[in-house]
């Protein structure tokens, strides 16, 4: 087939996309081609407020002069070397996050759901060597409404009948318990006397913006160290600053026994993951145990500093602090009295509104659309909630602009 055969207009882009791509995504239909800070631009020139920032992995902003000249630098100079050998940026990086987030180790990996089945197998390892847990017997809890990823074994403990139906048979191992709910996270190890971890989010990101309550992360620490189970953070959408603070779990002081990093640890230039955690855990993998041909490379290593620097240097966590405040007061204040907005939450700037309609109702899509065309771009998530979060770099004047334009979307649609 000869691809110029079609004319290069949006609605050619996404026939192109509906007759030749798989069909897993529904995208909102505009069709971008570059993008610079807090803004993209669709093909026809239209100027648009990103607010997913690619599900929070463009926390640093569209096209970071230093983050891009670093990618572009060190693919010039050296991208893949495996790891059959050394090289010469994989050491820096694993010294400079491991100190960065206060871990012995890191192991590095590509996508965030490698970097959750990752966390996996190292806490099984961990289990079957260090804790006594009868070979293959170990469970591990996890919460009702994650979202960790797409692998087989991880949508096995998705409770999202989407993500799940269809892909069985499911990998054994683990419970579900509700999300917030210390009690039944308790009776879970105790029913379970074999549970090595429990795997959480802080803020469920995907099940839309669920914050639980003040305490229970500290709370789920607790627990799990009255009963010698590991707690493993996926802060892969909630980290590196995007609720305000380095980590999410830096607001309950918690410190994870694993934690999971992804997205924005390259500002979105590139796939990369990675979990940290201290000698005693990380050392339970032996050389051949694990791995993948492209985690830790010289791209991925310098990319991941340069990202991480922009984050410290730029105080982008005190920013989506500030910037996250002012948003929920002035979005709050504006939609007041509006009948479709149900609920606006979030911490820093992981917000979201709930949609006063069903999750089956197209009204939250509707609302997008008409944000859109205003130029903003948000999605919604599980049918009725809309997620709101720009990149971290977005400053008083542009949160201002974006609320008017939410706000006259929504006020359009009520009339
Ligand atoms: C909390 C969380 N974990 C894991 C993932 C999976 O990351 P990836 O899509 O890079 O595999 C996501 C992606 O949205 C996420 O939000």
């Amino acid at each position: 087939m000869n691809a110029t055969k079609y004319k290069r207009t949006p609605q050619s882009y996404m026939e192109m996309e509906s007759r030749y791509g798989a069909h897993n995504y529904h995208p909102l239909p505009v069709v971008l081609s570059r993008g610079e800070g807090v803004y993209v631009w669709d093909v026809d020139g239209k100027r648009y407020y990103d607010f997913l920032s690619a599900y929070s992995a463009v926390n640093q902003g569209h096209g970071h002069p230093k983050i891009v000249r670093t990618l572009q630098e060190q693919a010039a100079r050296l991208a893949l070397t495996s790891r059959a050998f050394y090289n010469d940026k994989l050491g820096p990086y694993e010294k400079f996050i491991t100190e960065m987030f206060g871990y012995d180790k890191v192991l590095p990996m590509n996508t965030g759901a490698e970097g959750v089945e990752t966390a996996i197998k190292l806490v099984r390892k961990w289990a079957y060597e260090k804790k006594g847990i009868p070979r293959y017997e170990a469970n591990i809890i996890v919460a009702e409404g994650n979202f960790h990823g797409r692998t087989t074994t991880i949508v096995s403990f998705s409770t999202d009948p989407e993500a799940k139906e269809g892909f069985g048979p499911y990998t054994p191992g683990f419970t579900s318990v509700p999300y917030n709910d210390l009690e039944a996270l308790e009776k879970a190890i105790q029913t379970h006397p074999n549970t090595i971890a429990f795997l959480v989010e802080p803020i469920q990101g995907e099940a839309g913006v669920n914050v639980p309550d003040e305490g229970y992360l500290k709370g789920a620490k607790e627990i799990c160290e009255k009963y010698d189970c590991l707690l493993i953070a996926d802060e892969i959408q909630t980290g590196i600053a995007r609720t305000g603070r380095m980590l999410a779990s830096d607001h309950e002081g918690v410190r994870p026994d694993v934690l999971i990093l992804g997205k924005a640890l390259s500002g979105g230039v590139y796939p990369i993951s990675a979990v940290l955690a201290d000698d005693d855990i990380m050392l339970s993998i032996k050389p051949g145990q694990h791995g993948s041909t492209f985690g830790g490379n010289p791209v991925a290593a310098a990319v991941a500093v340069a990202a991480l620097e922009v984050v410290r240097d730029e105080d982008l966590a005190g920013n989506a602090a500030r910037m996250g405040e002012l948003f929920r007061n002035l979005l709050a204040r504006r939609t007041e009295g509006n009948p479709f907005v149900k609920q606006i939450r979030g911490k820093g700037l992981l917000n979201a509104m709930v949609i006063n309609d069903t999750p089956e109702s197209d009204t939250a899509w509707n609302i997008c659309l008409n944000m859109a065309d205003k130029g903003l771009l948000a999605k919604p998530t599980h049918g009725n909630i809309i997620r709101f979060a720009p990149p971290l770099v977005i400053n008083e004047e542009q949160i201002r602009e974006a609320v008017d334009i939410i706000a006259q979307s929504l006020e359009e649609y009520a009339r």
